[in-house]
């Protein structure tokens, strides 16, 4: 059979010759900065979806914890037979956001227990404390609590024994214990011994090597991850969690502040979302709420950059709106929130703050109205958070939506109007092919310098290859590499940018791509992990025009650039992707009367197969390499490996 190439194909041919004898000039103009990067230009997009904050990053490891799930004993099972009546579900709806207990019925000293089978499982570890708690009431003395910490194959590796007190009233009671064995699945039995009546809620294990070590705090690998990017920003609580499928489920900050057992749980969203992700189980207890968020806004160095309800539900969903002239109950969710993160701690939010242990205010700069959503219906509510909010606080940048789509009738429609209202910031989503990232990387070089500024609030290229979509590949991650020279080449416009979904359980998800992979006791970053990583580490400070002839370069014989100055570290950072199949040799010509130094750090990223994943067996297949090159004068030769981005950083004097 005669193999007829394609054109694709001897171009690639013909460009490898190309390559192998010419080298591609680049003119890089130091002296001619075009631009301030923003300060908070690379950031991190925060939903509880993919078991993010429930089952994840909020270290809880009991699941369905105050027995308010739906069925409120899901995740539970009753250890040994018993009677009849032994165990009741009370519903005392005098107890505000947290109604139901569980009733334990003794009149006599039988063998009694339940069992909690975690998030998938409950990740523990050798040799950590773990801290059992809950809350409990019984009028007469007589039963004991004994908790037993299992690994999978059923044998106990923890245990710990907690009388309880007699009293009338609710009361905390906890005892810590070792676990002698790792265990990435491991259960939690809770026996109650002896005779007598009690009621139980709040039941909770939590690990004591948290984030900080804060008691019943954060799962400390995981934000580990989000520190070491140095992210800008933090958008929380998402997504189209903000939205909820009807307005009776959208994502309501003020439930999700003070006390953690009076935070009145919800089903998450995508606990339904996708017929073949289906998720019974997932429910959003906020034990991860606004303060928390804040707080780990403030402890990776990152500006909080929370995104409220617009008074409409997720319009894939139910697209319920709220009447206008009922609009006010969200609008006055926004002024407070403003309240609580910055207000004075005798303001009545700014009290609860200081109350919970935050006197200082949290310095929010930024407000998001409404998450993906459109229409004229949008733009209506939008406008009257707007006035409202410059009026109170002119302070507080708005960023708007421009929906679910960078293009289209209702981007248009939405662009056009967001910048007739001169809003600060339009937030544009994009969930794309590689080709759309490869060919956008132009995409913002003649959006109008004097408008408004631009989010990429969320990001991330969407690969068919090898087997159908969802995986973090390097074909994907290369793509985001050259998309985001444009938005660097372009950040005096936009002004922020963040991945998402940020994380993704490997046994609970419902959408992926993610940038971050975690079980029970581990996590890694995805190649788009290391990139997007890579641009934040940095950063710089001014933009840097970097030319092909007179153009930007921007997918010219598949190669993309862009480049920044650092005045605080006094280097010039060059970024540049070659996406061939051939190593390319180039030359970056430094037109600058600033002297440069030769020692300059280079860093790669590079795979020949695009198909290649990063993975909980091998998470650092792609990694970045770094390595110390001497260049001489101001041409910077350098040879960059097939499908390879690198990052340059050149000492400046
Ligand atoms: O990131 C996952 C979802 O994608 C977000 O919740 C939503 O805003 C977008 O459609």
């Amino acid at each position: 059979m005669k193999k007829i190439l394609s054109l694709t194909t001897v171009l690639a041919i013909c460009g490898s010759f190309l390559y192998a004898q010419n080298a591609v000039d680049l003119k890089v103009q130091l002296d001619n900065a075009s631009g301030k990067i923003s300060p908070h230009m690379w950031g991190i997009f925060f939903e509880d979806i993919n078991l993010g904050a429930d089952g994840g990053i909020y270290a809880e490891l009991v699941k369905n914890r105050s027995f308010e799930f739906d069925h409120p004993m899901m995740g539970w099972k009753r250890l040994e037979n018993v009677p009849e009546g032994t165990f009741l579900i009370i519903n005392d709806s005098r107890r505000k956001g947290n109604a139901r207990s569980l009733k334990i019925h003794k009149p006599t000293d039988f063998k009694t227990g339940l069992q909690n089978e975690g998030f998938r499982g409950m990740g523990v570890k050798k040799g950590d404390g773990y801290e059992f708690s809950l809350l409990y009431r019984q009028a007469s003395p007589g039963i004991r609590i004994k908790v037993e910490l299992l690994n999978e194959q059923d044998q106990v590796i923890g245990t710990a024994a907690l009388p309880l007190s007699q009293g009338a009233n609710w009361q905390t009671g906890s005892v810590t214990f070792t676990s002698a064995e790792t265990s990435p699945k491991g259960k939690l039995n809770i026996w109650f011994e002896g005779a007598g009546d009690v009621e139980v809620d709040m039941l909770s294990l939590f690990p004591q090597d948290t984030w900080k070590n804060r008691p019943k705090g954060l799962r400390k690998d995981m934000v580990q991850i989000l520190a070491d990017m140095e992210p800008d920003f933090v958008r929380f609580p998402g997504g189209c969690i903000v939205e909820g499928r009807d307005l009776a489920t959208r994502f309501q900050w003020k439930k999700t502040v003070g006390p953690i057992e009076e935070r009145e749980l919800i089903i998450n969203r995508w606990n339904t979302e996708f017929s073949h992700r289906l998720t019974p189980d997932y429910f959003q207890t906020f034990g991860l709420g606004f303060y928390e968020y804040f707080l780990l806004s403030e402890d990776i160095g990152a500006e909080p950059v929370p995104i409220l309800n617009c008074g409409m539900a997720c319009q894939f969903n139910t697209g319920e709106v709220v009447p206008l002239d009922e609009l006010d109950e969200y609008i006055q969710d926004a002024l407070d929130l403003i309240e609580f993160a910055n207000g004075d701690i005798h303001t009545p939010w700014g009290k609860l703050r200081a109350e919970m242990g935050h006197p200082a205010p949290f310095n929010l700069k930024m407000l998001g109205v409404g998450n993906e959503n459109w229409g004229p219906q949008y733009i209506e509510r939008l406008a009257i958070f707007q006035k409202i909010l410059q009026e109170k606080h002119p302070e507080i940048q708005i960023i708007a939506s421009s929906g679910t789509d960078p293009n289209g009738e209702r981007f248009d429609y939405l662009d056009e109007k967001l910048r007739d209202m001169k809003v600060d910031i339009i937030d544009e989503h994009y969930y794309r092919p590689p080709a759309w990232f490869l060919s956008g990387a132009d995409r913002y070089d003649d959006y109008d310098r004097n408008g408004p500024k631009i989010f990429a609030g969320e990001y991330a290229s969407h690969t068919t290859r090898p087997q159908g979509p969802g995986r973090s590949t390097w074909e994907a991650a290369l793509s985001e590499a050259a998309f985001l020279t444009g938005l660097e080449r372009n950040g005096d416009v936009v002004t922020m940018a963040s991945y998402a979904p940020l994380f993704g359980h490997v046994d609970g998800w419902q959408w992926s791509p993610d940038l971050i992979w975690v079980d029970n006791l581990n996590v890694y970053g995805t190649p788009s992990y290391h990139v997007q990583k890579l641009y934040s580490l940095n950063k710089g400070t001014d933009i840097i025009p970097v030319k092909l002839g007179d153009q930007n370069v921007v997918g010219q014989d598949s190669l993309y650039a862009s480049a920044v100055y650092d005045a605080d570290t006094k280097e010039l950072i060059v970024k540049f992707v070659n996406y061939n199949e051939q190593s390319v040799e180039a030359n970056f010509q430094l037109d600058t009367k600033k002297k440069i130094k030769g020692n300059a750090t280079k860093i790669t990223l590079a795979n020949a197969d695009l198909n290649v994943v990063n993975s909980l067996e091998e998470p650092l297949r792609i990694k970045p390499q770094t390595e110390q090159v001497n260049y001489k004068g101001k041409a910077i030769k350098d040879t960059f490996p097939p499908y390879s981005f690198t990052v340059i950083k050149i000492p400046v004097q």
